[in-house]
């Protein structure tokens, strides 16, 4: 049995009043005792969060990291920063920065450097609307993962977050979802059979309080990656409580 995570992904949202309020609320509300809950502010503020959610049992994600080890990098985050900011966890390869140009081979080196220290890769993948109507969903999936599967690790996490239903109030029906996550996790067992049974497939794309149980429900979906109602702290923790 695969435990849950629901992660919330606060984008470039926030400041340090309003990321006070949502966590501490958050604390008091999400239970973490049959789910991963994970909380992924802009760089800026994790060691805030840091402090606010010690002791919670929250886990902390950074939203992206560099390819490269601590140097010359105007502007970049190293793996090993977030690892000193209390992250156990980074997302990388989400849709919002491969349209800003990051390919599948610079995920993959980023996943590469976030492993060697001991930070667990959230791995996002996912199709365009256009890429969907002309009958390659897959396809795409499937090369993104391409990327990544070799290395893949034993705690890893992987996201399935269709670029349609991102920030767009349109949710993948849980067929829809359910039918890519399965093809996601027989394109695992293909390449790296050890790991496809327990690897932790998320679902993100408009979560919402009231589609979250239904989505969870499916055999392949092991939670949530959740943009906009992860910034308030009723819809994500009622999101956190429909996890399985
Ligand atoms: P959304 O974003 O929940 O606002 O659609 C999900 C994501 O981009 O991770």
């Amino acid at each position: 049995m695969r435990r849950s995570v629901v992660a919330g992904n606060w984008k470039m949202h926030g400041s340090s009043a309003m990321i006070e309020d949502l966590v501490k609320s958050l604390a008091s509300r999400v239970s973490i005792d049959t789910c991963d809950v994970i909380v992924s502010p802009p760089f800026p503020y994790l060691s805030l969060v840091q402090q606010l959610t010690a002791g919670t049992g929250i886990g902390l994600a950074g939203q992206n990291c560099s390819e490269h080890t601590q140097g010359a990098h105007t502007g970049e985050v190293a793996a090993d920063m977030l690892v000193d900011l209390g992250c156990e966890w980074v997302i990388l390869g989400h849709s919002e920065r491969r349209q800003a140009g990051e390919t599948d081979a610079q995920v993959a080196a980023k996943a590469a450097a976030a492993r060697s220290v001991g930070l667990k890769p959230i791995l996002c993948v996912g199709e365009s609307l256009a890429q969907r109507q002309s009958g390659e969903a897959v396809a795409v999936v499937t090369t993104q993962l391409a990327a990544v599967v070799k290395d893949l690790a034993a705690g890893d996490v992987i996201a399935y977050e269709p670029v349609w239903a991102i920030g767009t109030g349109e949710t993948a029906t849980p067929a829809q979802a359910q039918e890519m996550h399965g093809e996601i996790r027989a394109f695992l067992a293909q390449h790296q059979p050890a790991l496809a049974e327990q690897t932790r497939i998320l679902y993100g794309g408009s979560v919402k309080a009231e589609n979250a149980a239904e989505l969870f429900a499916a055999a392949d979906i092991d939670g949530g990656l959740v943009g906009g109602a992860s910034l308030k702290a009723d819809d994500f923790s009622a999101i956190v409580g429909a996890a399985p």
